[in-house]
């Protein structure tokens, strides 16, 4: 384990963004909001860096990162900008979308960023904090979601010190995440699309604006390699699908639920339920304790449904 860091918590300001170019250009840590959650920024080009957000993860190493930019045009800087991935990023940069492109040949990106594979992920995130961030710094930028890996992702700067203060150079304090789940990631390297993770952008919209369907991830083993069974874990249990729960249970409403202590969307809008989903899984967790047990009412398999179910499926998996 590294020596411990003296964790800073900066301001929203302009000052606070130069502060954090310069440590990022320094190869330190700094979590970092998104409109999706929290992510863990190191310099994407540098191995000592890249290996520092592993580390302060606990994140195996066979898991590759995704590489933020601000611009589409530094795009060819790092991967091959496919036709059908202009297309998407043309529709949907900057957003929660992320495309797995072909990584260029002689790509300045540390090894250990891509695990190892010829490809990349790559995204232009649309939070104006990140935004200035990423014009500052002026390169890739490496960022896993910033907790502990396994645990529930942040969406908040307390929530990334619950889990990685001491470990982190700094952590910018700025509104909330409003998407509140991960990216859509796309494997855009052929001319069809495939969906590898559902996320913050729903697969309907995606499908609408292209006119075609999106491929299904393919059924054999793992294609995004993070996609492990167990993850965004409370310490206690976790039920799905529940309608009565049993009463020392933390329930979590979707729209009218009877007897819920708490609630993803009183009104039952999915985009609402995205935005709160890991507040509330924060919450419930410290509610239920290590001992407890939380237990969720039914969400619908539709639009940002299936992102929020895939979460509470991988929140509620055997560990
Ligand atoms: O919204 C997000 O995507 C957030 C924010 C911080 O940008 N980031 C995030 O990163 O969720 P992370 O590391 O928690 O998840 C990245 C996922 C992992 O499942 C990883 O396996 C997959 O992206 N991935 C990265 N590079 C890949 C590649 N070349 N091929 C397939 N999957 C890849
Ligand atoms: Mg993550």
């Amino acid at each position: 384990m590294k020596p411990m860091l003296q964790t800073l918590t900066l301001p929203d300001t302009a000052d606070a963004i130069a502060q954090g170019a310069a440590i990022l250009r320094r190869g330190g840590l700094l979590a970092l909001p998104t409109e999706t959650v929290y992510g863990l920024a190191g310099d994407a080009c540098n191995d000592h860096a890249v290996a520092g957000i592993f580390a302060a993860k606990g994140r195996p190493s066979f898991n590759p990162l995704i590489v933020h930019l601000a611009a589409l045009e530094q795009v060819p800087d790092y991967a091959d900008l496919t036709p059908l991935a202009r297309q998407l990023a043309t529709a949907f940069w900057p957003g929660p979308l992320t495309l797995v492109l072909p990584l260029r040949a002689g790509s300045p990106l540390s090894p250990l960023v891509t695990a190892g594979l010829d490809s990349v992920a790559i995204r232009l995130p649309a939070h104006p904090t990140a935004r200035e961030l990423l014009t500052a710094f002026g390169g890739g930028i490496a960022a896993p979601s910033a907790n502990p890996s396994g645990r529930i992702s942040p969406v908040t700067a307390r929530h990334v010190l619950d889990g990685l203060d001491g470990r982190i150079d700094a952590v910018i304090d700025a509104d909330a995440c409003n998407v509140g789940v991960e990216s859509t990631i796309l494997d855009a390297r052929g001319d069809t699309p495939r969906l590898l993770r559902e996320g913050g952008l729903a697969g309907e919209t995606i499908e609408e604006a292209l006119g075609t369907r999106l491929l299904p991830p393919e059924t054999s083993g793992v294609t995004a390699p993070g996609q492990l069974a167990s993850h965004y874990a409370p310490r206690g249990r976790v039920r799905l699908d529940v309608t009565k729960p049993d009463p020392a249970e933390t329930y979590i409403g979707f729209g009218p639920t009877e007897g819920a202590a708490l609630t993803l969307s009183a009104s039952g809008d999915l985009t609402e339920a995205a935005a709160n989903l890991f507040h509330i899984l924060h919450k419930a967790d410290a509610e239920a304790g290590p001992e407890g047990s939380i237990a969720f009412a039914p969400i619908p398999e539709i639009g940002l449904g299936r992102a929020i179910n895939d979460r509470l499926r991988r929140a509620a998996a055997p560990r």
